[in-house]
């Protein structure tokens, strides 16, 4: 993690066939040696994918975009059906994990800190990044009820004040604004970054460094800038499914050090 450079990581969700993901992601390389710019890029894309980007390292030991993973499973290996391990993961070459996503919250009911705190523990036992997503739905906001309920979805990160560089990252992402075309505004993101310093370091008593703060939820090249500005890097979901979208984000990186 370099924090000179703005952490851009794409989420491609459950999207793209493998000649589709393939072709994508070789957009994205193509465009990097044209754009300036000062990113950090991390790819997402699905499990399927990741077999797949094999074939990158191959021909290119270090490519300049990370490769990420949405999601992990809480045992180091066994008899899950349809799960994948952090073990596995890393002998692909994966760098980053993503732990606790709203649509993996809502969908899948993993909204539940004792299974968020497995995955944690696999990731950071195997050496992966993680990004520690985090957010409020609408009904929380509009109760005023926000930052307990962030209190409570960073619960499971406490238990990694021992661990002197963590290797975690934030992503708030309040859910009103996942997939909606709807942002907060800026200073109330540059608030919430406030706050969830707070809680980490004087509640959770998680040591420095700083963890970097990433926004996402409705990030496109128009407000990626604006948004820049304010965070460490964003999270971007539907933007990043297209090729020169996503360049635009990485390229409004380019004036924000
Ligand atoms: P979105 O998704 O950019 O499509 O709102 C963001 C996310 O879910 O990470």
């Amino acid at each position: 993690m370099n924090l000179k450079k703005k952490i851009i990581a794409a989420n491609w969700k459950m999207n793209k066939t493998l000649p589709e993901g393939e072709k994508l992601r070789n957009q994205v390389l193509e465009g990097l040696k044209k754009i300036p710019h000062n990113a950090e890029p991390i790819l997402f894309p699905s499990f399927l994918h990741i077999g797949n980007w094999q074939n990158l390292y191959n021909t290119t030991p270090n490519p300049p975009i990370a490769l990420g993973a949405q999601n992990l499973g809480t045992e180091p290996n066994g008899a899950r059906t349809g799960e994948i391990s952090a073990h596995m993961l890393k002998s692909a070459h994966v760098e980053y994990v993503l732990i606790g996503h709203a649509e993996r919250r809502t969908f899948y009911h993993e909204d539940n800190n004792s299974l968020i705190l497995q995955k944690l523990q696999q990731a950071q036992q195997h050496n992966l990044k993680t990004i520690f997503c985090c957010g409020e739905s609408l009904e929380i906001r509009k109760s005023k009820k926000t930052l307990e309920h962030l209190q409570k979805q960073l619960e499971p990160l406490k238990n990694l004040n021992n661990i002197h560089n963590p290797n975690i990252l934030i992503a708030y992402e309040p859910v009103w604004a996942i997939g909606t075309g709807l942002i907060p505004d800026v200073k109330e993101i540059q608030n919430i970054n406030t706050q969830i310093r707070k809680i980490l370091h004087e509640i959770y008593l998680l040591p420095k460094p700083y963890l970097p703060f990433l926004y996402g939820g409705s990030v496109n090249e128009k407000n990626a800038q604006d948004i820049l500005t304010h965070v460490d890097g964003l999270l971007v979901g539907s933007s990043s499914l297209h090729a020169e979208k996503f360049l635009q984000i990485l390229a409004a990186t380019q004036h924000k050090t």
